[in-house]
Formats: structure tokens, C-alpha cells, sequence
């Protein structure tokens, strides 16, 4: 099976016209861009290969939520994936609730959530890493009623943009912890996959591992070099 690689933008590019110029450098089978939601239906058209992500979503269908993207809006934009749940929204006052009421929306229009979940510095330090994935994930899965699939991101805070990814020991041993979690919710398929501070040097290391089915990129996803050693990789070790 194929390795999932999840470009996550964040906030960039600054201009629709740079945002065109990157997906078109970065289009690959295998890839999934998730650019600012305001560009997705403008790179429906460019990318030929990739799928495309959003970054967010919210759970009502329409209505009076000022600034917020309805599932069918990101649909209908070209987004078949949603992160949900990234710590960097969290950090932003998500909550766990909040968490699962997206991860409802999201399958309940026929996309795929990626559920970012993760410890902090503190809590990794405190012995709290499984503790932490397991409330995040039974937080999310309450909310997850059918049959399903999603991909779940073991995304440790304490490497998000640091520069320094977890060792892919660490990443394995969350993702043994997670695969044990996922055991109780039968009905849900999930893929697990690694995020945090993976650039070209650092890809081969987590890839290599069959439990760890791809990668979140965060800053190196919007660097085309970076991007094209990152696809060369999931190649060799699909
Ligand atoms: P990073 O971001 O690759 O820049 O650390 C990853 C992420 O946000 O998941």
C-alpha cells in the first residue's frame, strides 16, 4: 500500500498566484495538499495528480457562523480530506469536544479526517504521552458512529516546527498505543501516520517502518525540493 504524505500549509502562501505556482511544482500521486481553504477550489483545476485537504472545518450544515466553512463548502471546493484537530487549532481554544463534533461533520459528508493528535513537552515528560492519545482519540471517536475510514496523525507538540522530529522509536511506540486504542472502535479503519518536523533528511527514517503509513509536512511542504525528496521516498519504501 502506498504511503500517505499530507502537505499541510498552514497559512501560506500570501497569494493565490504563489499558491498555483506550488501546487503545480508539487502535484504527485501519493499527495495530498492542504492549502488555505480560500485557494482550494482555484487548485482543483491545477492539481492532476494529488488529492486536496482542508485545514478545518465546522459541524453546522449553514447558517449564521460568521467566518466558519461548512462541510459541503469544503466539498464542493474540491477538499476530499480535513485535518482535524491539528494542535496548533487546539492551541487556539479547541477543545476535545469541539475535536469530535468535526470529526462527525467530516464523515458525515463523505470526507477523510486526518485526526491530529499529540502530547506537549510536559506531558511527554510526565510519563503522560498514551494517557494524552487515548483521551484524544475516545474524545473523537464517541463522535464517529458507522463504518469509517480516517488517517490518525501521532503529531507530538514538542516537534511540531521545532526543527526536530521524534525519533521514529517514539512515533512507533505511539502508534503501537494508538493501534491498541483503535481496537475498541471495530467499525473504523484507521491509518496511522507521523507529523512533526519531517523534512528530506529526516523522511527515510519514519518511512522506512511499515506501521508508519506517511508523514504530515508542516514548513518542508513548501519547499518543492524538500517535497519532491519526500515523494521519492514514499516511492521506495511503498
Ligand atoms: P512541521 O509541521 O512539519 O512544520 O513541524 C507539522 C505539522 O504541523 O503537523
Amino acid at each position: 500500500m502506498g504511503k500517505h504524505i499530507i502537505a499541510n500549509w498552514k497559512m501560506n502562501p500570501s497569494s493565490m498566484a504563489d499558491a498555483i505556482a506550488l501546487a503545480r511544482a508539487l502535484d504527485a500521486e501519493g499527495l495530498v495538499i492542504a492549502p488555505p481553504a480560500l485557494y482550494l477550489a482555484s487548485l482543483r483545476d491545477i492539481v492532476k495528480k494529488s488529492a486536496l485537504g482542508a485545514q478545518n472545518i465546522f459541524w453546522e450544515e449553514e447558517g449564521a457562523y460568521t467566518g466558519e466553512l461548512s462541510p459541503a463548502q469544503l466539498k464542493d471546493s474540491g477538499a476530499q480530506y480535513v485535518i482535524v484537530g491539528h494542535s496548533e487549532r487546539r492551541a487556539l481554544g479547541e477543545t476535545n469536544e469541539m475535536v469530535g463534533k468535526k470529526i462527525h461533520a467530516t464523515l458525515a459528508h463523505g470526507l477523510t479526517p486526518i485526526l491530529c493528535v499529540g502530547e506537549t513537552a510536559d506531558e511527554r515528560e510526565a510519563g503522560q504521552r498514551d494517557m494524552v492519545l487515548k483521551n484524544e482519540v475516545d474524545a473523537a471517536m464517541k463522535h464517529a458512529q458507522g463504518e469509517h475510514q480516517m488517517i490518525i496523525a501521532y503529531e507530538p507538540i514538542w516537534a511540531i516546527g521545532s526543527g526536530t522530529p521524534s525519533t521514529p522509536e517514539n512515533a512507533l511506540e505511539a502508534i503501537r498505543a494508538l493501534t491498541g486504542f483503535l481496537g475498541s472502535y471495530p467499525h473504523i479503519g484507521a491509518t496511522f501516520i507521523y507529523g512533526g518536523s519531517v523534512d528530506a533528511k529526516t523522511i527515510d527514517a519514519f518511512l522506512a517502518h511499515d506501521e508508519i503509513a506517511g508523514v504530515l509536512v508542516g514548513g518542508a511542504s513548501l519547499d518543492p525540493e524538500e517535497m519532491h525528496a519526500i515523494m521519492e521516498s514514499a516511492k521506495r519504501h511503498a
